[in-house]
Protein backbone atom coordinates (compact mmCIF):
# COMPACT_ATOMS: atom_id res chain seq x y z
CA UNK A 1 0.00 0.00 0.00
CA UNK A 2 1.84 3.17 -1.29
CA UNK A 3 2.10 6.32 1.75
CA UNK A 4 -0.94 8.21 -0.13
CA UNK A 5 -3.64 5.70 -0.32
CA UNK A 6 -2.99 4.75 3.43
CA UNK A 7 -3.35 8.27 3.87
CA UNK A 8 -6.44 8.17 2.40
CA UNK A 9 -7.58 5.36 4.26
CA UNK A 10 -7.06 7.64 7.09
CA UNK A 11 -8.34 10.42 6.07
CA UNK A 12 -12.09 8.13 5.50
CA UNK A 13 -11.21 7.53 8.96
CA UNK A 14 -11.18 10.90 10.07
CA UNK A 15 -14.14 11.34 8.28
CA UNK A 16 -16.13 8.96 10.03
CA UNK A 17 -15.17 9.93 13.18
CA UNK A 18 -15.61 13.50 13.26
CA UNK A 19 -18.76 13.47 11.17
CA UNK A 20 -21.33 12.01 13.37
CA UNK A 21 -23.35 10.43 10.85
CA UNK A 22 -24.40 6.74 10.57
CA UNK A 23 -22.41 6.36 7.49
CA UNK A 24 -20.71 3.39 5.63
CA UNK A 25 -17.86 4.44 3.71
CA UNK A 26 -17.15 0.75 2.21
CA UNK A 27 -16.11 1.29 -1.32
CA UNK A 28 -16.85 -1.57 -3.56
CA UNK A 29 -14.23 -3.63 -5.00
CA UNK A 30 -13.00 -2.15 -8.35
CA UNK A 31 -13.67 -4.89 -11.45
CA UNK A 32 -10.79 -6.73 -12.16
CA UNK A 33 -8.89 -5.69 -15.58
CA UNK A 34 -5.75 -3.84 -16.19
CA UNK A 35 -5.10 -0.62 -13.96
CA UNK A 36 -5.47 2.45 -15.83
CA UNK A 37 -2.34 3.72 -16.15
CA UNK A 38 -1.38 7.57 -15.18
CA UNK A 39 -1.11 9.63 -18.25
CA UNK A 40 -1.91 13.49 -19.37
CA UNK A 41 -0.85 16.09 -16.87
CA UNK A 42 -1.84 16.96 -13.14
CA UNK A 43 -4.22 18.67 -11.88
CA UNK A 44 -3.91 22.71 -12.09
CA UNK A 45 -4.67 22.82 -8.64
CA UNK A 46 -1.91 20.10 -7.36
CA UNK A 47 0.85 20.94 -6.34
CA UNK A 48 3.62 22.09 -8.63
CA UNK A 49 6.23 18.35 -7.22
CA UNK A 50 3.50 16.19 -7.29
CA UNK A 51 4.40 12.83 -9.05
CA UNK A 52 2.27 11.11 -12.14
CA UNK A 53 1.40 8.77 -9.53
CA UNK A 54 -0.06 10.75 -6.68
CA UNK A 55 -1.90 12.93 -9.03
CA UNK A 56 -3.81 9.94 -10.72
CA UNK A 57 -6.88 9.09 -8.85
CA UNK A 58 -8.43 6.67 -11.62
CA UNK A 59 -12.23 7.44 -12.20
CA UNK A 60 -15.31 4.89 -10.26
CA UNK A 61 -18.20 6.26 -11.49
CA UNK A 62 -19.59 3.31 -10.65
CA UNK A 63 -19.27 4.57 -6.22
CA UNK A 64 -21.03 7.85 -6.84
CA UNK A 65 -24.53 7.65 -5.04
CA UNK A 66 -27.64 8.32 -7.29
CA UNK A 67 -28.24 10.67 -9.73
CA UNK A 68 -24.57 11.92 -10.61
CA UNK A 69 -23.73 13.01 -14.06
CA UNK A 70 -21.64 10.54 -15.64
CA UNK A 71 -21.85 9.61 -18.89
CA UNK A 72 -21.19 6.11 -19.08
CA UNK A 73 -20.98 5.94 -22.90
CA UNK A 74 -17.84 8.14 -22.90
CA UNK A 75 -14.36 5.90 -22.81
CA UNK A 76 -12.78 8.36 -20.18
CA UNK A 77 -15.24 7.05 -17.77
CA UNK A 78 -13.57 3.32 -17.66
CA UNK A 79 -10.20 4.82 -18.00
CA UNK A 80 -9.37 8.28 -16.85
CA UNK A 81 -8.74 9.71 -13.54
CA UNK A 82 -10.47 12.04 -11.10
CA UNK A 83 -9.76 14.50 -8.54
CA UNK A 84 -8.57 13.31 -5.28
CA UNK A 85 -11.12 12.74 -2.44
CA UNK A 86 -13.97 12.63 -5.12
CA UNK A 87 -15.79 9.31 -4.40
CA UNK A 88 -15.56 10.29 -0.83
CA UNK A 89 -16.98 13.60 -0.96
CA UNK A 90 -19.59 12.88 -2.74
CA UNK A 91 -20.75 10.17 -1.01
CA UNK A 92 -20.35 12.04 2.27
CA UNK A 93 -22.53 15.02 1.32
CA UNK A 94 -25.19 13.16 -0.19
CA UNK A 95 -25.16 11.13 3.43
CA UNK A 96 -25.29 14.39 5.55
CA UNK A 97 -27.86 15.97 2.39
CA UNK A 98 -30.00 12.35 3.71
CA UNK A 99 -30.63 12.39 7.37
CA UNK A 100 -32.64 9.64 8.68
CA UNK A 101 -35.55 11.65 10.27
CA UNK A 102 -36.45 15.41 8.84
CA UNK A 103 -38.52 15.83 11.54
CA UNK A 104 -35.34 15.97 13.64
CA UNK A 105 -32.88 17.43 11.34
CA UNK A 106 -31.94 20.96 12.14
CA UNK A 107 -31.60 22.77 8.66
CA UNK A 108 -29.43 25.61 6.66
CA UNK A 109 -32.67 27.23 4.50
CA UNK A 110 -30.33 29.03 1.60
CA UNK A 111 -32.02 31.51 -0.77
CA UNK A 112 -30.29 31.23 -4.04
CA UNK A 113 -27.98 34.14 -5.44
CA UNK A 114 -29.33 36.06 -8.34
CA UNK A 115 -26.52 36.02 -10.85
CA UNK A 116 -25.95 33.86 -14.24
CA UNK A 117 -25.80 30.08 -13.49
CA UNK A 118 -22.05 29.05 -13.03
CA UNK A 119 -22.26 31.97 -10.09
CA UNK A 120 -25.19 30.83 -8.54
CA UNK A 121 -24.13 27.00 -8.59
CA UNK A 122 -20.96 28.36 -6.98
CA UNK A 123 -22.41 29.94 -4.28
CA UNK A 124 -25.26 27.59 -3.53
CA UNK A 125 -21.72 24.92 -3.38
CA UNK A 126 -20.60 27.80 -0.72
CA UNK A 127 -24.16 27.84 1.27
CA UNK A 128 -23.71 23.61 1.04
CA UNK A 129 -19.94 23.89 2.81
CA UNK A 130 -21.71 26.51 6.00
CA UNK A 131 -24.48 23.63 6.38
CA UNK A 132 -21.82 21.20 6.68
CA UNK A 133 -20.07 23.23 9.01
CA UNK A 134 -22.69 23.86 10.78
CA UNK A 135 -24.10 20.27 11.15
CA UNK A 136 -26.89 21.58 9.32
CA UNK A 137 -28.86 19.83 6.04
CA UNK A 138 -28.80 22.78 3.46
CA UNK A 139 -32.61 23.01 1.94
CA UNK A 140 -33.17 25.47 -0.54
CA UNK A 141 -36.17 28.06 -0.60
CA UNK A 142 -39.12 28.05 -2.88
CA UNK A 143 -39.62 30.65 -5.27
CA UNK A 144 -40.13 32.37 -7.07
CA UNK A 145 -38.75 35.12 -4.32
CA UNK A 146 -36.44 37.06 -6.63
CA UNK A 147 -36.76 38.33 -10.48
CA UNK A 148 -33.88 35.65 -11.99
CA UNK A 149 -33.64 32.70 -10.30
CA UNK A 150 -34.26 30.27 -12.89
CA UNK A 151 -37.30 28.60 -10.92
CA UNK A 152 -39.74 28.61 -13.96
CA UNK A 153 -43.09 28.51 -12.15
CA UNK A 154 -44.91 27.29 -15.20
CA UNK A 155 -43.00 24.38 -16.10
CA UNK A 156 -42.21 23.34 -12.57
CA UNK A 157 -44.82 25.04 -10.35
CA UNK A 158 -45.34 28.06 -8.26
CA UNK A 159 -43.53 26.49 -4.65
CA UNK A 160 -40.93 24.68 -6.99
CA UNK A 161 -36.90 25.27 -5.63
CA UNK A 162 -34.34 25.01 -8.25
CA UNK A 163 -33.56 21.89 -7.53
CA UNK A 164 -36.84 20.55 -7.64
CA UNK A 165 -37.29 22.29 -11.15
CA UNK A 166 -34.12 21.07 -12.76
CA UNK A 167 -31.91 18.53 -10.58
CA UNK A 168 -32.26 15.11 -8.42
CA UNK A 169 -33.09 16.92 -4.82
CA UNK A 170 -30.32 18.35 -3.03
CA UNK A 171 -32.14 16.93 -0.02
CA UNK A 172 -34.11 14.01 1.35
CA UNK A 173 -35.90 16.99 3.28
CA UNK A 174 -37.52 20.17 1.86
CA UNK A 175 -38.02 23.66 3.27
CA UNK A 176 -41.33 22.29 4.50
CA UNK A 177 -39.26 20.34 7.29
CA UNK A 178 -37.27 23.13 7.93
CA UNK A 179 -40.20 25.62 8.50
CA UNK A 180 -41.94 22.97 10.18
CA UNK A 181 -43.22 24.42 13.95
CA UNK A 182 -40.52 27.33 13.60
CA UNK A 183 -41.00 30.93 13.40
CA UNK A 184 -39.23 33.11 10.50
CA UNK A 185 -36.16 31.38 10.87
CA UNK A 186 -33.02 34.17 11.30
CA UNK A 187 -31.40 34.89 8.62
CA UNK A 188 -26.86 34.79 9.24
CA UNK A 189 -24.10 36.10 6.93
CA UNK A 190 -21.86 33.96 9.05
CA UNK A 191 -21.63 31.23 11.74
CA UNK A 192 -20.97 33.75 14.78
CA UNK A 193 -24.66 35.15 13.71
CA UNK A 194 -26.17 32.05 15.09
CA UNK A 195 -27.81 33.24 18.52
CA UNK A 196 -28.87 30.30 19.50
CA UNK A 197 -27.48 26.75 17.95
CA UNK A 198 -30.25 24.89 18.70
CA UNK A 199 -32.83 26.42 16.45
CA UNK A 200 -34.37 24.45 13.96
CA UNK A 201 -33.20 26.46 11.48
CA UNK A 202 -31.04 29.50 10.44
CA UNK A 203 -31.28 31.00 6.93
CA UNK A 204 -28.83 32.54 5.04
CA UNK A 205 -29.84 34.80 1.48
CA UNK A 206 -27.52 34.70 -1.85
CA UNK A 207 -23.64 35.83 -1.63
CA UNK A 208 -20.91 35.29 0.87
CA UNK A 209 -19.82 38.93 2.21
CA UNK A 210 -18.70 38.51 5.76
CA UNK A 211 -16.33 39.94 7.76
CA UNK A 212 -15.69 37.08 9.78
CA UNK A 213 -16.74 33.74 7.19
CA UNK A 214 -14.32 33.58 4.26
CA UNK A 215 -16.30 32.28 1.14
CA UNK A 216 -13.53 30.45 0.25
CA UNK A 217 -13.56 28.16 3.67
CA UNK A 218 -14.02 24.55 2.85
CA UNK A 219 -15.99 22.51 5.96
CA UNK A 220 -13.55 21.27 8.49
CA UNK A 221 -15.09 17.79 8.58
CA UNK A 222 -13.16 17.46 4.83
CA UNK A 223 -9.96 19.04 6.62
CA UNK A 224 -8.19 15.30 7.18
CA UNK A 225 -8.58 14.47 3.61
CA UNK A 226 -7.72 17.24 1.81
CA UNK A 227 -4.23 17.51 4.07
CA UNK A 228 -3.37 13.64 3.28
CA UNK A 229 -3.87 15.12 -0.68
CA UNK A 230 -1.67 16.40 -3.38
CA UNK A 231 -3.44 19.72 -3.91
CA UNK A 232 -2.31 23.23 -3.12
CA UNK A 233 -3.63 24.20 0.34
CA UNK A 234 -4.69 27.90 -1.09
CA UNK A 235 -6.72 25.82 -3.11
CA UNK A 236 -8.89 23.45 -1.21
CA UNK A 237 -11.78 25.77 -1.74
CA UNK A 238 -11.42 25.19 -5.52
CA UNK A 239 -11.31 21.62 -4.99
CA UNK A 240 -14.47 21.95 -2.65
CA UNK A 241 -16.27 24.29 -5.47
CA UNK A 242 -15.69 21.23 -8.10
CA UNK A 243 -17.23 18.76 -5.31
CA UNK A 244 -20.36 21.00 -4.67
CA UNK A 245 -20.59 21.54 -8.64
CA UNK A 246 -20.34 18.09 -8.89
CA UNK A 247 -23.19 17.26 -6.07
CA UNK A 248 -25.51 20.05 -7.03
CA UNK A 249 -25.53 19.73 -10.85
CA UNK A 250 -27.15 16.51 -11.21
CA UNK A 251 -29.94 16.91 -13.72
CA UNK A 252 -33.20 14.72 -13.13
CA UNK A 253 -34.82 12.68 -15.54
CA UNK A 254 -37.13 15.20 -16.81
CA UNK A 255 -34.13 17.82 -17.72
CA UNK A 256 -32.09 14.92 -19.66
CA UNK A 257 -35.19 13.94 -21.22
CA UNK A 258 -35.31 17.63 -22.39
CA UNK A 259 -31.86 18.25 -23.14
CA UNK A 260 -31.48 15.04 -25.60
CA UNK A 261 -34.86 16.48 -27.11
CA UNK A 262 -32.92 19.82 -27.51
CA UNK A 263 -29.50 18.27 -28.58
CA UNK A 264 -31.71 16.28 -31.34
CA UNK A 265 -32.75 19.60 -32.64
CA UNK A 266 -29.69 21.67 -31.65
CA UNK A 267 -27.06 19.57 -32.91
CA UNK A 268 -28.54 17.29 -35.32
CA UNK A 269 -26.67 14.10 -36.22
CA UNK A 270 -23.70 15.66 -34.70
CA UNK A 271 -21.53 14.04 -32.16
CA UNK A 272 -18.47 15.19 -30.75
CA UNK A 273 -15.21 13.11 -31.97
CA UNK A 274 -12.56 12.44 -29.76
CA UNK A 275 -9.79 14.64 -29.71
CA UNK A 276 -12.28 17.72 -29.75
CA UNK A 277 -11.40 20.94 -27.94
CA UNK A 278 -13.46 22.28 -25.48
CA UNK A 279 -13.44 26.27 -26.08
CA UNK A 280 -15.61 28.32 -24.17
CA UNK A 281 -15.54 32.13 -25.08
CA UNK A 282 -17.30 34.05 -22.44
CA UNK A 283 -18.04 37.66 -23.75
CA UNK A 284 -21.59 38.76 -23.02
CA UNK A 285 -22.27 40.60 -19.65
CA UNK A 286 -18.45 39.37 -18.44
CA UNK A 287 -16.68 42.43 -19.78
CA UNK A 288 -18.29 44.44 -16.98
CA UNK A 289 -16.66 42.35 -14.81
CA UNK A 290 -12.95 41.71 -16.22
CA UNK A 291 -11.38 42.62 -19.29
CA UNK A 292 -12.58 40.52 -22.87
CA UNK A 293 -10.30 38.30 -24.41
CA UNK A 294 -10.52 38.55 -28.24
CA UNK A 295 -11.33 35.33 -30.41
CA UNK A 296 -7.68 35.22 -31.93
CA UNK A 297 -5.90 34.71 -28.41
CA UNK A 298 -8.60 31.87 -28.16
CA UNK A 299 -7.38 30.29 -31.06
CA UNK A 300 -4.31 30.74 -30.73
CA UNK A 301 -3.45 29.30 -27.10
CA UNK A 302 -6.12 26.04 -29.07
CA UNK A 303 -2.77 26.07 -31.47
CA UNK A 304 -0.35 26.07 -28.67
CA UNK A 305 -2.45 23.20 -26.39
CA UNK A 306 -2.16 21.22 -29.51
CA UNK A 307 1.55 21.56 -29.58
CA UNK A 308 2.00 21.28 -26.03
CA UNK A 309 0.36 17.71 -25.85
CA UNK A 310 3.21 16.49 -28.16
CA UNK A 311 5.27 16.11 -24.56
CA UNK A 312 2.00 14.50 -22.90
CA UNK A 313 1.47 10.75 -22.16
CA UNK A 314 -2.21 10.58 -23.47
CA UNK A 315 -4.20 7.68 -25.07
CA UNK A 316 -4.83 7.82 -28.90
CA UNK A 317 -8.21 8.98 -28.66
CA UNK A 318 -7.50 11.78 -26.07
CA UNK A 319 -4.73 13.66 -28.94
CA UNK A 320 -5.89 17.07 -29.54
CA UNK A 321 -7.34 17.03 -33.66
CA UNK A 322 -8.21 20.00 -35.49
CA UNK A 323 -11.56 19.83 -34.13
CA UNK A 324 -13.23 22.96 -31.56
CA UNK A 325 -16.41 22.16 -29.81
CA UNK A 326 -17.39 26.50 -29.45
CA UNK A 327 -19.55 27.57 -26.55
CA UNK A 328 -20.29 30.76 -26.16
CA UNK A 329 -23.19 33.28 -26.24
CA UNK A 330 -21.57 35.92 -28.45
CA UNK A 331 -22.52 35.16 -32.66
CA UNK A 332 -19.87 37.33 -33.61
CA UNK A 333 -17.63 34.80 -32.13
CA UNK A 334 -19.47 32.06 -33.84
CA UNK A 335 -18.82 33.92 -37.37
CA UNK A 336 -15.21 34.37 -36.56
CA UNK A 337 -14.42 31.02 -35.42
CA UNK A 338 -16.62 29.69 -38.88
CA UNK A 339 -14.39 32.02 -40.92
CA UNK A 340 -11.13 30.80 -40.04
CA UNK A 341 -9.41 27.68 -42.16
CA UNK A 342 -7.61 26.05 -39.44
CA UNK A 343 -9.76 24.31 -37.33
CA UNK A 344 -12.89 22.73 -37.91
CA UNK A 345 -15.50 24.24 -35.51
CA UNK A 346 -18.75 22.74 -33.94
CA UNK A 347 -21.32 24.72 -31.92
CA UNK A 348 -25.01 25.25 -30.56
CA UNK A 349 -25.90 28.81 -30.78
CA UNK A 350 -27.07 29.64 -27.35
CA UNK A 351 -29.09 32.26 -25.49
CA UNK A 352 -27.07 32.96 -22.34
CA UNK A 353 -26.90 35.28 -19.43
CA UNK A 354 -27.54 38.34 -20.11
CA UNK A 355 -27.65 40.24 -23.74
CA UNK A 356 -24.53 42.01 -24.48
CA UNK A 357 -25.72 45.20 -26.03
CA UNK A 358 -27.52 46.32 -22.68
CA UNK A 359 -25.57 49.57 -21.32
CA UNK A 360 -25.37 48.55 -17.31
CA UNK A 361 -28.35 51.48 -17.14
CA UNK A 362 -30.76 49.17 -19.14
CA UNK A 363 -29.45 46.09 -16.60
CA UNK A 364 -32.32 45.73 -14.46
CA UNK A 365 -33.81 43.03 -13.06
CA UNK A 366 -36.75 43.70 -15.06
CA UNK A 367 -35.53 44.55 -18.13
CA UNK A 368 -33.33 41.01 -17.84
CA UNK A 369 -36.54 38.77 -17.30
CA UNK A 370 -38.05 40.23 -20.17
CA UNK A 371 -34.98 39.68 -22.05
CA UNK A 372 -34.05 35.56 -21.18
CA UNK A 373 -36.68 33.05 -20.79
CA UNK A 374 -34.88 31.69 -17.38
CA UNK A 375 -35.89 27.89 -18.14
CA UNK A 376 -34.81 28.11 -21.85
CA UNK A 377 -31.27 29.87 -20.61
CA UNK A 378 -30.73 27.19 -17.81
CA UNK A 379 -31.68 23.49 -20.53
CA UNK A 380 -29.70 25.08 -23.25
CA UNK A 381 -26.63 25.79 -21.22
CA UNK A 382 -26.93 22.19 -19.97
CA UNK A 383 -26.88 21.24 -23.12
CA UNK A 384 -23.72 23.03 -23.95
CA UNK A 385 -22.12 22.01 -20.86
CA UNK A 386 -23.20 18.45 -21.74
CA UNK A 387 -21.27 19.02 -24.94
CA UNK A 388 -18.60 21.06 -23.91
CA UNK A 389 -17.68 17.99 -21.40
CA UNK A 390 -17.46 15.34 -24.13
CA UNK A 391 -14.66 16.85 -25.26
CA UNK A 392 -10.95 15.23 -24.42
CA UNK A 393 -9.05 18.89 -23.84
CA UNK A 394 -10.08 22.52 -22.50
CA UNK A 395 -9.43 25.65 -23.40
CA UNK A 396 -11.34 28.59 -21.20
CA UNK A 397 -10.90 31.72 -19.14
CA UNK A 398 -11.12 30.74 -15.15
CA UNK A 399 -12.14 34.05 -14.52
CA UNK A 400 -15.57 33.26 -16.15
CA UNK A 401 -17.80 31.22 -13.64
CA UNK A 402 -19.01 29.18 -16.45
CA UNK A 403 -16.02 28.15 -17.31
CA UNK A 404 -14.89 26.72 -14.01
CA UNK A 405 -18.50 25.16 -13.73
CA UNK A 406 -16.69 23.00 -17.40
CA UNK A 407 -13.29 22.36 -15.43
CA UNK A 408 -15.00 21.21 -12.31
CA UNK A 409 -17.59 18.74 -13.67
CA UNK A 410 -14.48 17.41 -16.24
CA UNK A 411 -12.11 16.67 -13.39
CA UNK A 412 -14.69 15.05 -11.16
CA UNK A 413 -17.64 13.22 -12.63
CA UNK A 414 -16.57 13.33 -16.15
CA UNK A 415 -13.22 11.43 -15.53
CA UNK A 416 -11.01 13.95 -17.06
CA UNK A 417 -8.85 15.25 -14.31
CA UNK A 418 -5.99 14.55 -16.61
CA UNK A 419 -6.33 16.25 -19.74
CA UNK A 420 -4.94 19.64 -20.67
CA UNK A 421 -6.15 22.56 -19.92
CA UNK A 422 -4.97 26.00 -20.85
CA UNK A 423 -6.06 29.28 -20.11
CA UNK A 424 -6.48 32.51 -22.06
CA UNK A 425 -6.07 34.87 -19.80
CA UNK A 426 -2.99 33.48 -18.23
CA UNK A 427 -0.09 31.23 -18.12
CA UNK A 428 -0.40 27.36 -17.61
CA UNK A 429 -0.99 26.25 -14.92
CA UNK A 430 -3.23 29.30 -13.94
CA UNK A 431 -2.16 30.83 -10.61
CA UNK A 432 -5.79 32.63 -10.46
CA UNK A 433 -8.66 30.64 -10.17
CA UNK A 434 -11.09 33.71 -9.11
CA UNK A 435 -13.34 33.35 -5.76
C1 LIG B 1 6.90 19.12 -2.58
O1 LIG B 1 7.17 20.43 -2.10
C2 LIG B 1 6.76 20.67 -0.76
C3 LIG B 1 7.05 22.12 -0.44
O2 LIG B 1 6.45 22.93 -1.38
C4 LIG B 1 7.49 19.74 0.17
O3 LIG B 1 7.06 19.93 1.48
C5 LIG B 1 7.27 18.29 -0.25
O4 LIG B 1 8.06 17.44 0.55
C6 LIG B 1 7.63 18.09 -1.71
N1 LIG B 1 7.25 16.75 -2.09
C7 LIG B 1 7.99 16.00 -2.88
C8 LIG B 1 7.44 14.64 -3.22
O5 LIG B 1 9.06 16.38 -3.33
C1 LIG C 1 -38.37 11.64 14.03
O1 LIG C 1 -38.15 12.73 14.89
C2 LIG C 1 -39.32 13.17 15.57
C3 LIG C 1 -38.99 14.45 16.31
O2 LIG C 1 -37.81 14.32 17.06
C4 LIG C 1 -39.82 12.05 16.47
O3 LIG C 1 -40.98 12.47 17.13
C5 LIG C 1 -40.09 10.82 15.62
O4 LIG C 1 -40.44 9.73 16.45
C6 LIG C 1 -38.86 10.45 14.79
N1 LIG C 1 -39.23 9.38 13.87
C7 LIG C 1 -38.48 8.30 13.72
C8 LIG C 1 -38.96 7.30 12.73
O5 LIG C 1 -37.46 8.10 14.37
C1 LIG D 1 -20.74 19.34 14.33
O1 LIG D 1 -20.62 18.01 14.78
C2 LIG D 1 -19.31 17.66 15.18
C3 LIG D 1 -19.28 16.17 15.48
O2 LIG D 1 -20.40 15.77 16.19
C4 LIG D 1 -18.87 18.52 16.36
O3 LIG D 1 -17.55 18.23 16.72
C5 LIG D 1 -18.96 19.98 15.93
O4 LIG D 1 -18.65 20.82 17.04
C6 LIG D 1 -20.34 20.33 15.42
N1 LIG D 1 -20.32 21.67 14.90
C7 LIG D 1 -21.26 22.56 15.17
C8 LIG D 1 -21.06 23.91 14.59
O5 LIG D 1 -22.22 22.29 15.84
C1 LIG E 1 8.20 19.81 -24.71
O1 LIG E 1 9.06 19.75 -23.57
C2 LIG E 1 10.35 20.24 -23.82
C3 LIG E 1 11.19 19.98 -22.58
O2 LIG E 1 10.55 20.42 -21.42
C4 LIG E 1 10.27 21.73 -24.14
O3 LIG E 1 11.55 22.26 -24.41
C5 LIG E 1 9.38 21.91 -25.37
O4 LIG E 1 9.20 23.27 -25.63
C6 LIG E 1 8.03 21.25 -25.15
N1 LIG E 1 7.28 21.29 -26.37
C7 LIG E 1 6.12 21.90 -26.46
C8 LIG E 1 5.49 21.91 -27.80
O5 LIG E 1 5.58 22.42 -25.50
Amino acid sequence: MSLLSLSACLAILLLRVTSGYSFEFTLRRKPPGPEPVPRGQPHHIYKANVSADAAWTPCSPGQFPIGHWTSPADRATRTGSQLYGTVLAQRFTWAHQHPQNCSAAKFLLYHPHISGIGSLVHHMGQALSLAIQLNRTMVLAPGPFHVVTYTATDRCGELATLDQCYFEPLSSCTWRDALQDTEEPRCIKSPTMIRDSSARTVCFRGAFWAKDYSFQQVAPQFSALLRASPIRPELYYYWWRAQSAAYIVRPNAATRNEMAARKRRMFGGERIRPGTLSVHVRHGDKGEETELVEDGVYLRVAQELRHAQGNLTLADTERPRQQIFLSTEDPQTVAAFDAQPEWDVQSVSLIRGVPADLTPLEQTPESIQTLMDPYEDMLNSLLSLDLALQCDAFVGTLSSNWCRLIDELRSTVRCKAHVPYMDAQQESPPYDVNW
